[in-house]
C-alpha cells in the first residue's frame, strides 16, 4: 500500500485522534450489529499496546447537526469496553473545554470516546474551524473509518490539514487491500453479481469494471429495467422508466467488451390480480399483472455454476426482497455459493452484508466491506476523501 499505516510511524506516548465508523444499527439503545466496532479492534488494541493516549471519534446516524439523545455514542462506549476489556472514558461532546480537559489528562494506554461528531453541523460542512478544534486534541491522525471515507467531512478530510501524519488503521488497510484486488488486477474468471433496486446506483461501478470483469450476473429489481429495455415483459415489476436507454447502452458496452451479462432466466413473482399469489415463472417473461420479487430456480443454478467457476467474485446487492422469507431464496443461494467458492470473494454494500449475517454465512467470505456507499464509490473508481487525506509513504 502506498499510504502510511500505523505500523509506519513511532506512536509511543503520542496523543492519537482515531476516526472510526461506529455508525452501528441501534434499537432502543441496544446495538443490533457490532461488526463495525469489532472490525476496528485490531487497530485499537495495537494503539493501546503502543502506549498511545487514544481519542476515538465517530458519527452515529444522521442527527442533522443537533443533539439527539438516541444517537449518543454512549451504548457504543459500553460495548467497546466489553470488547476490549478496558475502561472507556466517555466525553460529553467532541469539542469544548471539558472534552479537551479529558483528552489532555489521558495517560498512555487510556481510551476516550468522543460524543457523536454529527451533533455539530460543522462536521458535515467540513468547517475548517471545527476540524482545527478536533485536531487540537491530538498529535497524530489515524483513519480507520472506511465506511465514512466517501464523506468530505471535518473529521474525515478537513482534519488532515491540521494534523500530520495521517495514518491508515488496520481496517482501512484491509478494506483497501481487498477492494483494490477487485479494481486492480483481478484473477480470471472474474464474476460480479449485482442486485438491488436501481441500475442508476450501479452505472459508475459497471463502467469502471468493464475492462476487468468477465461475467456480470444481474438480479434484484435492477434486472427488470434491463429486461424491459430489451422488450421482455416485466408486468408490474419495479423499473426505472427513465433509465431504459442507459440500460441498453450498458448492454451494448458489455457486448463490445466481450462481457457476458446474465439476466434472470426465471423469477419468483406475486400475481397482483390473484390475491397476491406467489408463483414461479416458466421463463424470463414475468407477464401481465405480476411483479418480480426474486430470481427463480433456473437462474439460481446458472448463477451458482458461474460463481463456482470464478477465481474472483464481487457481490453488491440482493437478488430479491430477501427480508421476506418468501423471496429470500435467490439471495440465500447466491450467498451460499459465494461462501462456498474457491475464488477470492469480496462483498460490498449494506444489504449484501445484512443478507450474509441473516443466513449465517459471514465466515465463508474473504472480505465483507464495512462500507456501503464507500465500497460502491471505491469500486466505481471515485477517489475517496478519507483515503486521499492519508499521508503517502
Ligand atoms: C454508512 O453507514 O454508510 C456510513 O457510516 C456513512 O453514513 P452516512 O451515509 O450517513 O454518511
Amino acid at each position: 500500500m502506498d499510504k502510511m499505516t500505523i505500523r509506519d510511524f513511532p506512536l509511543k506516548d503520542r496523543r492519537v485522534f482515531l476516526r472510526v465508523d461506529f455508525n452501528v444499527p441501534l434499537k432502543e439503545g441496544t446495538i443490533k450489529d457490532d461488526r463495525r466496532i469489532r472490525e476496528s479492534l485490531p487497530t485499537i488494541d495495537f494503539l493501546i499496546e503502543q502506549g498511545v493516549k487514544l481519542i476515538i471519534a465517530s458519527h452515529l446516524g444522521r442527527p442533522g447537526g443537533k443533539v439527539i439523545e438516541e444517537m449518543s455514542l454512549e451504548p457504543v462506549s459500553t460495548r467497546l469496553a466489553q470488547l476490549t476489556g478496558k475502561k472507556v472514558k466517555m466525553a460529553p461532546d467532541c469539542i469544548g473545554e471539558e472534552t479537551r480537559r479529558m483528552a489532555m489528562s489521558l495517560a498512555p494506554g487510556d481510551m476516550l470516546l468522543l460524543e457523536n461528531l454529527r451533533f455539530h453541523p460543522e462536521e458535515e460542512k467540513n468547517d475548517p474551524g471545527f476540524s482545527k478544534e478536533l485536531a487540537c486534541l491530538a498529535d497524530v491522525y489515524v483513519n480507520d473509518a472506511f465506511g465514512a471515507a466517501h464523506r468530505a467531512h471535518a473529521s474525515v478530510e478537513g482534519i488532515g490539514k491540521f494534523l500530520k501524519p495521517c495514518l491508515a488503521g488496520f481496517l482501512m488497510e484491509k478494506e483497501l487491500k481487498y477492494l483494490s484486488e477487485i479494481t486492480g488486477n483481478p484473477k480470471h474468471p472474474f464474476v460480479t453479481i449485482l442486485g438491488g433496486a436501481k441500475v442508476s446506483d450501479k452505472i459508475k461501478l459497471i463502467n469502471n469494471l468493464l475492462r476487468k470483469v468477465d461475467k456480470l450476473l444481474i438480479g434484484g429489481a435492477m434486472a427488470y429495467t434491463f429486461m424491459k429495455a430489451q422488450g421482455i415483459p416485466v408486468g408490474n415489476s419495479l423499473t426505472e422508466e427513465d433509465r431504459l436507454e442507459l440500460a441498453n447502452s450498458i448492454l451494448e458496452k458489455c457486448r463490445e467488451h466481450n462481457i457476458q451479462m446474465i439476466l434472470p432466466l426465471d423469477h419468483i413473482v406475486v400475481d397482483d390480480r390473484d390475491g397476491e399469489k406467489v408463483m414461479e415463472t416458466l421463463d424470463e417473461n414475468i407477464g401481465e399483472g405480476r411483479k418480480g420479487m426474486d430470481i427463480g430456480p433456473k437462474t439460481i443454478s446458472t448463477f451458482e455454476q458461474q460463481i463456482a467457476d470464478a477465481e474472483t467474485i464481487f457481490w453488491n446487492g440482493p437478488m430479491g426482497v430477501f427480508e421476506n422469507d418468501l423471496f429470500s431464496e435467490g439471495t440465500r443461494k447466491v450467498a451460499l455459493a459465494i461462501a462456498a467458492s474457491k475464488g477470492l470473494s469480496v462483498v460490498g454494500g449494506g444489504d449484501s452484508a445484512a443478507a450474509l449475517k441473516k443466513f449465517g454465512l459471514e465466515e465463508g467470505i474473504d472480505h465483507i466491506s464495512t462500507g456501503g456507499g464507500a465500497s460502491l464509490e471505491f469500486v466505481s473508481g471515485i477517489p475517496l476523501p478519507g483515503i486521499l487525506v492519508l499521508t503517502d509513504k
